[in-house]
C-alpha cells in the first residue's frame, strides 16, 4: 500500500463547483508544486456541454482517447460531440439525472468525464492533482471516483457531509473490488448503491488496470466531526481541511438553534470555531480554509500548526478559473469600487446548508430575477431520495416547482427561498441552458466573505491576475512562518 502523497503542499487550491476549478487551473497550481484540485461536482454535465461546444482545442478528445476501455469514448462522442459547436441558441442535450442505478451509458459518461478532467490536469508533469466531491451528492460518487482513479488522481477531497465510508471505498476500489455507498432514503433507512470496477472494465472488453489508492482529505468545520471520523472511518484519513464559516460555497450550519442577523444571514459565534488543539493531537496533517487569501493569514495558519491553507475565492476570479471573463471583470470592478458584497443565504441551497452568494446585478442574487425565473429541475444533482408509497425510490428537489415537490410528498415550506444551484452555477462558467428558444438560465456566483481581499491581486492594466501571482504572494507568508520558527 502507498504511504501517502510524496510532499505535502502548503497551498491547496480548493475544489470549486460547478466546474470553476477545471483542469487548466488545477494544472497550473500543480505545476507550482502545490495541490491543484479539480471539481468533480456535476462533471458529467460540464463535460457533455463542453463537447457540445465542439472541443475546439481537441483536449477532451485527446484525453478520451486514453481511456482504457474500448467503445466508451465513441459512445460518449456519438451522443454529445458537435463538430464546430452547437448554435448559441440551441439548448444543450440533456445528461441522465442522477439515480440509484445509473444506466450503462450514464456510468460510462461519469467514468469518462472524471477520467478526462484528472488526466488533463496531470498531463505532462509530476505534480499532485486532487478531485473534490460533495458528500451530499451521492449517486454519481462511485463511478466518478473510479474515473478519477483510472487517471491516477493523487488526493480525493470531500466535504458537505460526513464521508465515513469513503476511505474504505478507496481501499477496495484500488484493489479492483466492488464497492457500495449507502444512500439515505429516509431517516434511519439507507439503500445501497453498488459499483464493480472489474466488471465495468471486463464488460467493455478491457482488463482491470492496476490502481493506486489516492489520499483522502476530509473537509470538516468542527473538531468533533474530525474526532468521530478518525474513530469510525472505514479506512485511512490522510488529512483534514478545516473550513470555517467565511469560506465560499456551502458552509456548515451554526451549532444550536439558527439565529439570523438583520440581513437574514445565520449568526455564527465562538462555538462555530474549530478547536485546533484537537487537530494537533490527532496527528494528521491539516489545512485551514476560509479567508486565508493573504500572506499574513497563511503565516498564522502555519504558526497554529497547520500544514498550510486551502484557498478558493482568490483562485475563483483568476485568469485560469472557468468563471466567464465577464463575471470576473464585474466582480473585480465591484471589489475595486468597494461594492463587493457576499451574503450567507440560509435557504438558497437545496442541500439545506448555508450558501454564500455574491450580490451582483443580473444574477440569481437579485430577488426579482429569481422570482421571474420559472422553476425547472433538469440537472438534479441536489435532489433527495425518498420512499414512494409503492416502496420504490423517488427523487425530489426543494428548488423544483413547489407543486411537484409537494406531489412527491415534500413539505411546501421546504421550497421557500430555494434557488436552482445546478443551473445557476453551471451558467457562471459559460454553460447556461437555453430556454424558450434563446433565454439563458441566469447565473449564480459564490465566493467567500473575504472577497475584498482579492483587491491586492487585481491589476490596473485591465489584465486578469493569474494563479501564479496568487501562489507567489501567499508563499511569502509560508516563508515568513518557517523563518520565524
Ligand atoms: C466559487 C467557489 C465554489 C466552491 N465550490 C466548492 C465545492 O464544490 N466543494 C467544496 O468542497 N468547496 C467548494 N468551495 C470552497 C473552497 O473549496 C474553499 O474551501 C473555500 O473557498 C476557502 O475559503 P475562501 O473562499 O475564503 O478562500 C467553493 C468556493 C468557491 C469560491
Amino acid at each position: 500500500m502507498r504511504m501517502g502523497i510524496r510532499a505535502l503542499p502548503t497551498i491547496i487550491q480548493g475544489g470549486m463547483g460547478i466546474g470553476v476549478s477545471h483542469w487548466p487551473l488545477a494544472r497550473t497550481v500543480s505545476l507550482r508544486g502545490q495541490l491543484g484540485v479539480v471539481s468533480g461536482t456535476a462533471l458529467d454535465a460540464v463535460f457533455a456541454r463542453r463537447l457540445q461546444h465542439g472541443d475546439p482545442e481537441g483536449h477532451l478528445r485527446r484525453a478520451l482517447d486514453k481511456l482504457p476501455m474500448p467503445g466508451v469514448a465513441e459512445r460518449v462522442l456519438d451522443r454529445y460531440f458537435i463538430e464546430g459547436g452547437k448554435s448559441p441558441t440551441t439548448p444543450y442535450r440533456a445528461v441522465p439525472m442522477p439515480c440509484v442505478q445509473p444506466t450503462s451509458f450514464h456510468l460510462e459518461l461519469l467514468v469518462a468525464a472524471n477520467f478526462v478532467e484528472v488526466f488533463l490536469a496531470k498531463e505532462g508533469h509530476q505534480g499532485l492533482v486532487g478531485i473534490n466531491y460533495l458528500r451530499k451528492i451521492e449517486p454519481p460518487t462511485l463511478p466518478s471516483l473510479f474515473g478519477a482513479m483510472l487517471a491516477g488522481v493523487d488526493v480525493v477531497l470531500m466535504g458537505a457531509g460526513i464521508p465515513t465510508t469513503i476511505p474504505g471505498i478507496l481501499d477496495r476500489m484500488a484493489q479492483g473490488r466492488s464497492v457500495e455507498l449507502p444512500l439515505e432514503v429516509q431517516e434511519g433507512e439507507c439503500a445501497l448503491m453498488h459499483f464493480d470496477p472489474r466488471a465495468f472494465c471486463e464488460l467493455r472488453g478491457g482488463a482491470m488496470p492496476s490502481l493506486q489508492r489516492p489520499d483522502f482529505f476530509a473537509i470538516v468545520s468542527y473538531d468533533s466531526l474530525a474526532t468521530m471520523l478518525s474513530r469510525k472511518a472505514t479506512g485511512r484519513i490522510n488529512g483534514f481541511v478545516i473550513e470555517d464559516f467565511t469560506a465560499g460555497g456551502h458552509n456548515a450550519r451554526p451549532r444550536g438553534r439558527m439565529q439570523l442577523n438583520d440581513r437574514g444571514e445565520p449568526i455564527f459565534g465562538p462555538r462555530d470555531v474549530a478547536d485546533l488543539a484537537v487537530f494537533r493531537e490527532l496527528g494528521v496533517p491539516f489545512w485551514l480554509a476560509g479567508t486565508r487569501g493573504h500572506p499574513d493569514r497563511v503565516r498564522e495558519a502555519i504558526e497554529a500548526g497547520a500544514q498550510g491553507v486551502q484557498i478558493g475565492t482568490a483562485f475563483a476570479f483568476c485568469a485560469e478559473s472557468a468563471m466567464t471573463p465577464d463575471v470576473k471583470r464585474r466582480v473585480h470592478d465591484a471589489v475595486l469600487a468597494d461594492r463587493a458584497d457576499v451574503l450567507t443565504d440560509p435557504l438558497a441551497s437545496p442541500a439545506g446548508l448555508p450558501f454564500k452568494i455574491v450580490q451582483l446585478d443580473d444574477t440569481l442574487s437579485d430577488p426579482c430575477l429569481c422570482e421571474a425565473r420559472p422553476r425547472y429541475c433538469d440537472l438534479g444533482y441536489f435532489r433527495h431520495a425518498y420512499r414512494r408509497e409503492d416502496g420504490s425510490i423517488g427523487w425530489r428537489c426543494p428548488a423544483e416547482p413547489a407543486d411537484d415537490y409537494v406531489n412527491r410528498g415534500g413539505e411546501v415550506e421546504d421550497t421557500v427561498g430555494r434557488k436552482c444551484l445546478c443551473n445557476g452555477l453551471i451558467a457562471a462558467i459559460g454553460l447556461p441552458q437555453m430556454r424558450n428558444g434563446g433565454d439563458e438560465e441566469p447565473m449564480l456566483i459564490t465566493a467567500g466573505q473575504g472577497l475584498r481581499d482579492i483587491a491586492r491581486y487585481i491589476r490596473s492594466d485591465g489584465q486578469c491576475y493569474t494563479a501564479d501571482e496568487v501562489i507567489d504572494d501567499l508563499l511569502t507568508g509560508a516563508v515568513a512562518a518557517r523563518a520565524s520558527a
